[in-house]
C-alpha cells in the first residue's frame, strides 16, 4: 500500500496525465460583504500576554515577490539592511509561482500548486494558527491595501486606481487566506488584517507576537522591480532595527516568496534582523534553509506542536537552534541544476493526488507532534505522505 501510492505520486510528479481540480478566479462572493467585515472588524483579538520565546518573542516575516540571490545581493537598500543583519546564503524557494511558496510558509507543503489561481485548501489542513494555539502565541497577517479584516476575495483595487491597471491587492499572495481552518473560525480570521491595523496598533502597543507582513503588489515587487521593493523594505524596516528598544527581544525575516529565473536553483535572498548580537551582524549563514524553515524556526522558538508535514525536518535558523538544538542537515545544492524550481503535482493541481496526511509520529523542532486535535482528525487515516520524516 505504502509502496503504491509513494510510486503514484512520484509518477505524477514526474508529469503525467492527472485531471486537474476545479478551481476559479471570479471574485467570490466571500464569507463576508463590507456589512459583515464591519462587524469582524469590532471583534479585535486582545494582546494581553507575551509568551516567551526561546530565542525572541517576536518574530516578523516580510516577504516580497521575487527576485534572483545575485540581484537582490547587488542592490544598495538591501545591502544596508544586511550590515545590520545576517544574511543566509544557501536559503531556498520552494517553486514557482508565488502563491504555493506562502502555502508552504504557514502549512508546511505546496499541496502541489503550480500556478496563483483561486484555490481552497479543506478545513481538516491546518497551518501554524492551530501550533500558535498550543501556547496561546498571538498571530497575525497584515497585507497592504486588504479593504477590511478577513476578506476573501480573489483581488481588491483601491478606490481611484484605473481599471487597467494591476490590483493592489492579491489573494494569491496572502498565506493564510487560502485555507479554509482559518477560514470557517472567527479566533482565526479576525487575525487576518490590512497593514493599517499594524500601524494602529504598534501605536497602541498592542500587536501580536508573530507577524507576516505583506506590502501590495507594488511595493512587493510584482507589479513593479527589484528597486522599489529594496526601498520599501529598507523604509519599513529601519525604524525598528535602528533602535534597541524598537528591537529587543524580536526577529525579523525578510525574504523573498521565489526566485525570478525558473531554469536555475530557486535561491532567494533572506536576512534575519532585529536583535542580532553585535558579532553576527554582517555576517552571513551558508546552512541550508528553505521556506519550511520558517515554519520549523518558528515551533522551535515558542516550543510548538509541529504540522507534521514538512516543517518537521526543515533546518531551524542557527541563531534560534543555539537555543533548542534542532538536528539541522546540510545540503550542498548544485548551482547548474534547477533545484526546487520544478512545479510538482499534488492535492491542488490533480483529483488522482489524495490529501496528504501529516505525519502523526514525527516530533518538531518545537520537541512536539502535532496539534491534538490534529492528531484526532488524522489518526484513522492510514498512509502519511510524510513517511520519510524521521523522528528525532
Ligand atoms: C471541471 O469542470 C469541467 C467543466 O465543467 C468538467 O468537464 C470537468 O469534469 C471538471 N473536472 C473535475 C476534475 O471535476
Ligand atoms: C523601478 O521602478 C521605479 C518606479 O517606477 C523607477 O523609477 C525605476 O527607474 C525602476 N528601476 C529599474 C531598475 O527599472
Ligand atoms: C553547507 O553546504 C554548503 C554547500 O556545500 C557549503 O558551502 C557551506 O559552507 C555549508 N555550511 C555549513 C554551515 O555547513
Ligand atoms: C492552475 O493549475 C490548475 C491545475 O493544474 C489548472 O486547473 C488551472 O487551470 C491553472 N490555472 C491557471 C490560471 O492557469
Ligand atoms: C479531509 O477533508 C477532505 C475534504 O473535505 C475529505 O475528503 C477528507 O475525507 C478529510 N479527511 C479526514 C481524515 O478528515
Amino acid at each position: 500500500m505504502k509502496a503504491s501510492i509513494a510510486l503514484s505520486v512520484s509518477a505524477l510528479a514526474a508529469g503525467a496525465l492527472a485531471a486537474p481540480r476545479n478551481f476559479t478566479t471570479i471574485q467570490p462572493t466571500g464569507y463576508f460583504d463590507p456589512a459583515a467585515a464591519t462587524a469582524v472588524q469590532t471583534t479585535y483579538p486582545k494582546y494581553h500576554h507575551t509568551v516567551k520565546g526561546r530565542l525572541v518573542d517576536h518574530m516578523w516575516h516580510i516577504v516580497l515577490d521575487s527576485a534572483d540571490f545575485d540581484d537582490a545581493a547587488a542592490n544598495e537598500d538591501l545591502q544596508a539592511l544586511a550590515k545590520e543583519g545576517i544574511l543566509l546564503t544557501n536559503y531556498y524557494a520552494l517553486t514557482h509561482p508565488a502563491q504555493p511558496n506562502y502555502l508552504g510558509m504557514v502549512g508546511g507543503d505546496t499541496f502541489g500548486l503550480t500556478n496563483d489561481s483561486f484555490v481552497a485548501l479543506p478545513k481538516n489542513i491546518s497551518t501554524l494558527a492551530e501550533c500558535f494555539e498550543d501556547q496561546r502565541v498571538m498571530w497575525a497577517q497584515y497585507t497592504e491595501d486588504q479593504p477590511f479584516t478577513a476578506y476573501d476575495g480573489w483581488e481588491y483595487r483601491t478606490p481611484g486606481t484605473p481599471d487597467d491597471s494591476p490590483a493592489q491587492y492579491s489573494r494569491a499572495k496572502n498565506p493564510f487566506v487560502a485555507f479554509d481552518s482559518v477560514m470557517s473560525s472567527v479566533k482565526r480570521f479576525v487575525n487576518l488584517k490590512s497593514l493599517k491595523s499594524f500601524y494602529n496598533e504598534q501605536e497602541s502597543g498592542h500587536i501580536a507576537q508573530w507577524l507576516m507582513i505583506r506590502p501590495n503588489t507594488i511595493n512587493d515587487g510584482s507589479n513593479s522591480n527589484l528597486s522599489t521593493a529594496a526601498k520599501w523594505a529598507r523604509d519599513f524596516l529601519e525604524p525598528y532595527i535602528s533602535s534597541k528598544k524598537e528591537y529587543h527581544r524580536k526577529l525579523f525575516v525578510l525574504t523573498f516568496a521565489h526566485a525570478a529565473t525558473e531554469d536555475a536553483p530557486n535561491r532567494v535572498y533572506t536576512l534575519l534582523l532585529g536583535d542580532i548580537p553585535k558579532k553576527h551582524r554582517g555576517t552571513t549563514d551558508s546552512m541550508y534553509y528553505d521556506h519550511y524553515s520558517i515554519a520549523s524556526t518558528t515551533v522551535a522558538n515558542y516550543d510548538l506542536p509541529t504540522l507534521g508535514r514538512h516543517d518537521c525536518r526543515s533546518n531551524v535558523f542557527a541563531l534560534v537552534n543555539k537555543k533548542c538544538h534542532f538536528h539541522n542537515t546540510n545540503r550542498t545544492i548544485d548551482p547548474s541544476d534547477n533545484y526546487n524550481s520544478q512545479r510538482n503535482t499534488g492535492w491542488l493541481s490533480s483529483t488522482e493526488v489524495p490529501l496528504p496526511i501529516p505525519n502523526l509520529n514525527c516530533k518538531g523542532a518545537g520537541r512536539k507532534y502535532v496539534p491534538t486535535k490534529v492528531k484526532k482528525t488524522w489518526r484513522k487515516a492510514s498512509y502519511s505522505y510524510y513517511q520519510w520524516v524521521v523522528n528525532y
